[in-house]
């Protein structure tokens, strides 16, 4: 099969349109007039990790900021406004932090060779390396590239769970958790990695 150029998805976007309208008259109707998301994902660019797709989710059902690692950095303008805008006006209830076994970003990292805006947009990984230096003593190759990416998650939650857009949705009382799972390219499964916040701590 060869693979489809821009022009191509043009007419495969018309066909899906015309095939949703099908099975559903009314689908775009209903999501033009709201988009009423319980879920806010945050994964990683890659794209053989997409959010809908591997949840079974329609458009209209989760609210997405993807960027190279799943990485929350606390000064990123861009995540921030997705979190704030997420939490205040559409008042998602559960925050996905989904990371994925084999990330491009976190063997790059570990590789230490990279030039650059990519050097500086990794340097959370290389600190997780250095912060769980003790529990990594022994694991090489896939095994400590593989608990890389999960501590990487369980890091991500955490910064997520101390900005203040979250602390003042859990001050008011507003249901909001943060759930940090992983996702294996070999055989599609979502791994819940049992981090999850849903209160000041
Ligand atoms: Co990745």
């Amino acid at each position: 099969m060869s693979e489809p150029t821009a022009k191509d998805l043009l007419v495969q976007n018309r066909q899906w349109s015309d095939n949703t309208r099908s099975r559903d008259p009314e689908f775009f109707r209903r999501l033009a007039s709201q988009q009423n998301p319980n879920f806010l994902w945050i994964g990683c660019s890659d794209s053989r990790v997409p959010a809908n797709q591997i949840t079974g989710l329609v458009p209209g059902q989760i609210f997405v900021h993807r960027n190279v690692s799943n990485i929350a950095h606390p000064t990123d303008v861009n995540l921030m406004s997705v979190l704030e805008y997420a939490v205040d006006v559409l008042q998602v209830k559960e925050v996905l932090v989904v990371g994925h076994y084999g990330c491009g970003g976190i063997q790059a990292a570990l590789s230490g060779r990279l030039p650059g805006i990519a050097d500086f947009w990794l340097e959370p990984i290389r600190e997780i390396r250095r912060k769980h230096a003790s529990q990594l003593v022994g694991l090489t190759g896939k095994n400590l590239e593989d608990r890389i990416c999960e501590l990487n998650v369980a890091e991500q939650v955490e910064t997520l769970s101390h900005t203040g857009i979250v602390h003042h949705a859990w001050e008011r009382g507003q249901p909001l958790a943060i759930h940090g799972w992983i996702y294996s390219l070999h055989d599609g499964i979502l791994k819940d990695l049992d981090v999850s916040r849903d209160r000041v701590v």
